[in-house]
């Protein structure tokens, strides 16, 4: 796919598509009211005619008209113009991309930079469409024989930008395509069965994004490894496994090697049937996605690796599988953490926290400036906040701003829940010094309390992803978040 910025008038550029707002009760755009008057009222009419109404996220495809050069008008409908927010932004923008991806254009020039959203500045527009072109593009083939690819797949789009020389348009199409490009990679991580991406394939995956991009290395610990740093815990999941766990390290150095990288950690279950406590069959396989939270720290660092900003970050990715076995954990066994702390597994299905936890002891040998860990961690999370946002958790007040900052400015949303003391007694075991579950109030919650208990020398946040990470139903599959947000609050680190 090749993107562009342009500023020439919308009626001469030669476009197999020129795609245009109205908003809800027929006022045009003003790229609209250009075409408008270069076709003598053509669009007017149609709304005149009741053809298209405004209304959020409508389409209307008009053919060859005269005055204007391209082959074909695309109207979208922008809804109500005082009620423009980013998340109805893109809206107009998903609808108008998937509008074209299926059609028989295969070259279009978008104009919809120019909607007013108070919100947002034209940078912060440009990249929402490209993110959104990779979003629609992106197809799952893998392992997928008869898929059939689209007639006319877009390969050229063009924005209308009056300033399109702008450095920050320039920067927000360079920062679309790098974060559309980790967003498609973290999908198809999540997507592929976990028989395909095993512990090892994830490794492999980190090891290649190495060699495509400049500053960035990777380290693969393996089970010997992993034994020597006594992370008792992590290896107490991967024992009822018959694949080899993979401790993976991948350093992204853009800054000096004095400065303090930023860490995340993502969970990398490849698959989680919950061991012992074995989950009910139903929806089983969704399982598979229990590593997109490893899926999204290697996508970021491909944004990373695309982006080059000037700051040091460190992925992080325990990877295992969680299966019943004969040599799987037992609920009352108890286990040493790499923190030398002692965990009563009461719930082996509670096995995200077991591996996050030595990954949060490891990571405090970078003396990060700050680290977030990423985790399909609880249903519970899913309970409480459904879909839209990811659950946050930290236990510092002025990265919880940052991840909310990055997250409004991203579209990638959060929803800040409460990591009281209070809670902590949930964790009580008579026989280890915690439990890895607190029963059945706030599961969420006691979970991030467990996690919090290895991040006590650390400025961390953890993002509970359980709700967002894929879809479930006729689209069933990875959604690629939160590398928006994670990518963001990287950029918004650089000076
Ligand atoms: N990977 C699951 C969490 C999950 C479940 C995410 C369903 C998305 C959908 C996690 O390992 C798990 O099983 N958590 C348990 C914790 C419980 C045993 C305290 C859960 O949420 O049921
Ligand atoms: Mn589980
Ligand atoms: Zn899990």
């Amino acid at each position: 796919m090749e993107f562009s910025l342009e500023s020439q008038n919308p009626e001469l550029v030669s476009t197999d598509c020129v795609v245009i707002g109205v908003y809800e009760g027929g006022e045009l755009t003003s790229s609209a009211q250009k075409l408008d008057s270069a076709s003598k009222g053509i669009l007017s009419e149609m709304v005149k005619a009741g053809d298209i109404e405004g209304k959020t996220a409508q389409t209307l495809l008009l053919h060859k008209i005269d005055g204007i050069m391209a082959k074909r008008v695309l109207m979208v409908g922008c809804g109500k113009k005082e009620k423009l927010t980013a998340s109805q932004f893109r809206k107009v923008i998903n609808s108008a991309v998937k509008f074209l991806e299926n059609s028989a254009s295969e070259t279009a020039h978008i104009c919809l930079v120019e909607l007013e959203v108070p919100s947002m500045g034209s940078h912060r527009k440009i990249r929402q469409i490209v993110e959104a072109v990779h979003f629609v593009q992106y197809r799952f083939e893998e392992t997928k024989g008869e898929n059939e690819p689209p007639a006319h797949p877009l390969q050229k789009i063009s924005i209308y930008h009056e300033d399109a020389t702008a450095a920050s348009a320039t920067q927000g199409l360079q920062q679309g395509n790098a974060i559309g490009l980790g967003v498609s990679l973290a999908r198809e991580l999540g997507n592929l069965p976990a028989n395909v991406c095993t512990p090892d394939y994830l490794a492999k995956q980190a090891v290649k994004i190495t060699h495509d991009y400049k500053n960035l290395k990777a380290t693969v610990l393996e089970q010997s490894d992993i034994e020597k740093l006594k992370m008792g815990s992590f290896l107490s999941v991967a024992k009822g496994s018959r694949e080899a766990p993979k401790f993976i390290v991948l350093e992204y150095s853009g800054a000096d090697k004095n400065t303090a990288p930023h860490v995340l950690i993502g969970k990398g279950i490849t698959f989680d049937a919950g061991g012992i406590s074995l989950k009910p069959g139903q929806a089983m396989d969704e399982m598979k996605f229990d590593m997109c939270g490893a899926a999204s720290v290697i996508g970021t660092m491909k944004t990373v690796g695309e982006l080059q900003p000037k700051l040091n970050v460190v992925a992080i990715v325990p990877a295992c599988e969680n299966l019943p076995d004969g040599n799987a954990n037992k609920p009352g066994d108890v286990v040493t953490s790499m923190s030398g702390q002692t965990i009563e597994i009461l719930n082996t299905d509670a096995e995200g926290r077991l591996i996050l936890c030595d990954a949060l002891t490891y990571c405090e040998k970078y003396e990060p400036a700050s680290v977030i860990d990423v985790a399909t961690l609880t249903g519970a999370c899913v309970v409480a906040l459904g879909k839209h946002p990811a659950g946050l958790l930290s236990n510092n007040d002025e990265l919880v701003e940052d991840i909310k900052q990055a997250a409004e400015t991203s579209c990638d949303r959060v929803w800040q829940m409460p990591l009281w003391e209070d809670y902590q007694e949930q964790l009580k075991s008579n026989f280890a010094d915690m439990a890895n579950i607190g029963g059945p109030g706030a599961g969420t919650i006691t979970a991030a309390c467990f996690l919090s208990r290895f991040a006590k020398k650390l400025k961390w946040a953890h993002l509970d992803i359980a709700g967002i990470a894929w879809e479930s139903g006729a689209n069933k599959g990875a959604t690629g978040r939160p590398v928006p947000l994670l990518s963001q609050y990287l950029l918004d680190r650089c000076k």
